[in-house]
């Protein structure tokens, strides 16, 4: 797959480094072309240092690793060369005291969206740290993180699921574009949790068999614990 990075931090240097090894052709893109070279460099095989623009352009894949503020400008900017690309978006908006900066508003992925109409945003890899993508692989007591993915188009999808893989982690149907806003509020519960509190936000969810009770799991499959309305 040609996978175009927009962004030179943490996150561009975390995924586009799995994405390599896999044997992906990965440009990387930065408003400081030091910067890109820098990461190029470090990553190494066969990855180009470019402009934002050249990296949008090669990629049919493109992932923002951009902050949320930046992210919708940027792809404003880039309308043109996004068309038809699947727009990978990892963007936390999450501001100070750990508060959903989108809180009543369009989700930054909804946001990416509508600054790049022509492009299929999806919403992925938004939820641990950088640290935790540069595991090889994210194991965690044998089990393989598992990653929800959120977006519309089934195409796209389908190219963020094997990415997910290419890192080592499982793919989870995370539901269409309008969820992932759900998935932006989580990361905001669970870095309040982690940093706020020093709390394991693993430990907050159950076991799927005792999801919806026990009781509920033998006699309907779990379904009737969660009737809505
Ligand atoms: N780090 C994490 O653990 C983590 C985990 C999950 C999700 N995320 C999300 O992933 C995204 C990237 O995070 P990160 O940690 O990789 O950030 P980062 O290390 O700060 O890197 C951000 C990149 O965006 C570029 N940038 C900033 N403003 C820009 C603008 N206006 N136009 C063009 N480029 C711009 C920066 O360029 P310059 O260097 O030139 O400023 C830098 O290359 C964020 O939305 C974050 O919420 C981060």
């Amino acid at each position: 797959m040609r996978i175009g990075v927009l962004g030179t931090g943490n996150m561009a240097d975390a995924l586009a480094t799995h994405w390599v090894r896999a044997g992906h052709e990965v440009t990387i893109g930065g408003r400081d072309a030091h910067k890109a070279e820098r990461l190029a460099t470090r990553i190494g095989g066969s990855v180009k240092p470019a402009s934002l623009c050249a990296a949008a352009e090669s990629g049919q894949v493109v992932l923002a690793a951009l902050p949320f503020g930046a992210g919708a400008d940027v792809a404003r900017d880039l309308h043109a060369a996004l068309e038809g690309k699947v727009l990978l978006d990892c963007s936390n908006p999450v501001g100070p005291g750990f508060r959903l900066l989108t809180e009543g508003g369009l989700s930054a992925a909804i946001q990416l969206a509508a600054a790049a109409p022509g492009a299929h945003v999806v919403k992925a890899f938004n939820l641990c740290h950088e640290d935790v993508w540069r595991m090889r692989p994210p194991v965690f007591d044998g089990r393989a993180l598992a990653v929800p993915i959120c977006g519309d188009d089934e195409t796209a999808v389908a190219r963020v699921r094997e990415l997910v893989q290419d890192v080592g982690c499982k793919p989870v149907a995370g539901g269409g574009l309008e969820q992932a806003g759900l998935l932006e509020a989580t990361a905001a519960l669970f870095i309040a949790l982690w940093v706020g509190e020093g709390a394991d936000a693993q430990a907050i969810a159950p076991p799927l068999a005792y999801a919806a009770g026990p009781s509920h799991q033998e006699t309907d499959g779990g379904t009737s614990a969660f009737r809505l309305g």
